[in-house]
């Protein structure tokens, strides 16, 4: 569904800082084939993913979420890096988007923002899965156009080590975890950085293909309140699964990755397309396509969809796997970083996720501090073998 711009009159979101976090601990294709039937070459032809980064033993979302924010906010000038900031908040908003939330209750941002030493800001988490990042800009344009925010601190972080199976080889080697974060101020839909437009959709009726069964309301952890609430009303303690003996397949992160593959071709490049005639941009217009890092395949088949040359694919996915809500902000992180966007360029992004959902948004990059990169570089890509198929 494409999304109207806000009237000329209603300020703009306008993006004035990004920065990326990974954790520190690297692991590469060949430490999961030690542990998994798999092997580097399956990984590097079917996904393009050579490595990514995984969280430490204890390291929750938030403890990404606050790296990233931290940066994020130091290149716009607003706190100095590594202390909290002092005074008056320099944000009046700070967004989470994530699948991995700290706990179910309460939303991650508050505790992000309150390590940040942001006072009394709004915060409160969005929940698209990977399209996370490109609704939760959405969300903070609607509030800076609406006049309820003047400063948004929106931070896209993920840690799906901690939902996939590490016995699953399908879904272990294509996440990795990390986290990336945007500051957005008010301003001028004219001006570089101005976010949008936007088309943003969801289809809940394949909510199936992307999913964590249990946890929620539907279907309660272990011991969480049993036969209880939600379970009474058909029949409390009855029903299958409100126990402690969950199947294992229902306490992991499950995807039917071949049926994922194909509705992320297709929509990614209608909501693409979508986006480009609502602006009434063309395709030529695009000098980078910043599409979320699913696989270096599906990347690719969508850039050639749409008619856009690989080269202006901005793909990090080599180094860092699918990063979920962090995908979209850390590639532009890391293509800010290394000059490879530039004040003036022209920017689709474009993402897809459980939901299912999908959005995108346009923006032209303005002049920033570029970040620091948010981890060491590959060696450049060679041909042959490291292409994926
Ligand atoms: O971020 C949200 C959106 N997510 C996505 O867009 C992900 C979309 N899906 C994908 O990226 C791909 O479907 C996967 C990377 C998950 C899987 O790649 P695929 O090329 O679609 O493989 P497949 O599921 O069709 O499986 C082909 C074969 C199967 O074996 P058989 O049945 O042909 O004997 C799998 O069991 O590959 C096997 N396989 C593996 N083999 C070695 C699956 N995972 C692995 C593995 N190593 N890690």
């Amino acid at each position: 569904m494409p999304v109207p711009t806000p009237s000329r009159q209603a300020p703009a979101a306008v993006l004035c800082a990004v920065a990326g976090w990974v954790p520190p601990r690297v692991v590469t294709n060949d430490e999961l084939a030690q542990r998994l039937d798999t092997d580097d070459t399956w990984i590097r032809t079917r996904t393009g993913i050579r490595r990514r980064h995984v969280a430490g033993p204890g390291q929750a979302t938030s403890d990404l979420a606050v790296e990233a924010g931290r940066l994020a906010l130091h290149s716009a000038g607003l706190a100095p890096a590594g202390s909290p900031t002092v005074g008056k908040s320099p944000v009046d908003t700070v967004i989470v988007t994530t699948t991995t939330p700290d706990r179910p209750c309460p939303a991650t941002a508050p505790a992000v923002a309150a390590r940040l030493g942001l006072d009394r800001v709004a915060a409160f988490d969005v929940g698209a899965v990977c399209t996370g990042f490109v609704y939760g800009l959405a969300t903070a344009a609607g509030l800076i156009a609406a006049g309820v925010a003047q400063r948004v601190l929106l931070i896209g972080a993920d840690t799906y080590s901690t939902i996939v199976d590490p016995l699953d080889r399908a879904n272990a080697i294509i996440f990795g975890d990390g986290a990336g974060a945007v500051v957005l101020r008010g301003g001028h839909p004219d001006e570089p950085g101005a976010v949008g437009h936007f088309d943003l959709g969801s289809d809940g009726t394949h909510e199936d293909l992307i999913m964590v069964a249990a946890g929620g309301s539907r279907r309660r952890s272990a011991g969480a309140g049993a036969g209880a609430g939600a379970g009474a009303g058909a029949g409390a303690g009855t029903e299958a699964g409100v126990g402690p003996e969950l199947a294992r397949a229902e306490r992991y992160f499950a995807m039917r990755g071949n049926e994922v593959y194909r509705h992320a071709l297709t929509r990614m490049a209608a909501s693409a397309r979508a986006t480009l005639t609502a602006a009434g941009w063309k395709t030529d217009d695009v000098d980078h396509f910043v599409p979320h890092q699913a696989n270096l395949r599906i990347l690719h088949s969508v850039a050639d969809d749409l008619g856009l040359p690989r080269e202006r694919c901005v793909a990090n996915v080599d180094a860092v796997g699918n990063t979920g809500a962090a995908s979209i902000p850390l590639a532009l992180a890391d293509a800010a970083a290394q000059r490879v966007v530039r004040p003036g360029d022209r920017l689709l992004l474009t993402a897809f996720g459980g939901g299912l959902t999908w959005g995108s948004c346009l923006l032209t990059w303005p002049e920033l501090s570029p970040p620091p990169h948010p981890y060491a570089p590959l060696v450049p890509h060679g041909t042959g073998e490291d292409s994926p198929s």
